[in-house]
């Protein structure tokens, strides 16, 4: 048995407009630390909407959410936020970069809302960052001016720079072509090798999920195989 990072019991989720539908049902999950797993599943299945619950965005479910030891339950929207940037990591399909900022400044972002560190020092590390996924010579350039790959690469750092103690990702690879989500695949990869980062992907590339450490498959708000 590895170091549980997360885990989900028994999460329902409803949506009631105009109708009620349960769009999750009975989901049990947990996910150990340095894993590399996959959340995969048809179109409109519940992905994004249990990626959602898990990063805590959503608070709007019934059943339990553990993160890092702790309960989510019955905490409020200020301690929620300050799980969300000291433990998670997002990387979307869309990367959501300030175009006008530098690559750095994007990199440094979450690290001096959360204050852990002192700003050089929050630097310091966004370059090692950088470096870490090749794309240090970068740095000073802005986002606008980066190709998509490079651009989520940067993402990636983003998420990386309070290392939290899991990576989530809608679609990381979504907007790439098969070259950069190759990349981006490798790098995740030695995420996990490497640092025993852990990582929860949602992914339709059936090609990416088989070459995880563990593919989560939903059907229809349930987890059919994990
Ligand atoms: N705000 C909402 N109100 C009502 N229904 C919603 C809402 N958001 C999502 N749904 C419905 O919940 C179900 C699950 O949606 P979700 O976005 O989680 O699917 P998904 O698996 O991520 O799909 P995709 O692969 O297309 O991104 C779908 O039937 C969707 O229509
Ligand atoms: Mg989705």
């Amino acid at each position: 048995m590895g170091e549980i990072i997360l885990e989900a019991r028994n999460v329902n989720k409803y949506f009631h407009d105009p109708v009620e539908v349960k769009v999750l049902d009975g989901i049990g999950l947990s996910v150990n630390k340095g894993e590399f797993a996959t959340i995969t599943g048809k179109s409109g299945c519940g992905k994004s909407t249990l990626l959602y619950i898990l990063s805590t965005m959503d608070t709007d479910y019934e059943g339990e959410l553990n993160i890092d030891g702790e309960q989510m339950k019955g905490k409020n929207e200020a301690a929620l936020a300050r799980v969300r940037s000291g433990k998670i990591g997002f990387v979307f399909q869309f990367h959501y970069l300030l175009n006008e900022f530098s690559v750095l400044q994007n990199v440094m972002l979450p690290g001096l809302k959360l204050n852990r560190f002192p700003p050089a020092e929050v630097e310091q590390r966004a370059m090692a960052k950088l470096d870490q996924l090749g794309i240090g010579p970068l740095a000073k350039r802005k986002a606008y001016q980066l190709s998509g790959g490079e651009k989520q690469r940067v993402a990636i750092a983003r998420a990386l720079i309070n290392d939290p103690c899991i990576i989530m990702g809608d679609e990381p690879t979504g907007n790439l072509d098969k070259k950069n989500g190759e990349l981006v695949f490798e790098i995740f990869r030695r995420l996990a090798e490497e640092y025993r980062q852990t990582l929860l992907i949602v992914t339709h590339d059936q090609e990416f999920a088989s070459r995880t450490d563990r593919v989560i498959r939903m059907e229809d708000g349930k987890i059919v195989q994990s």
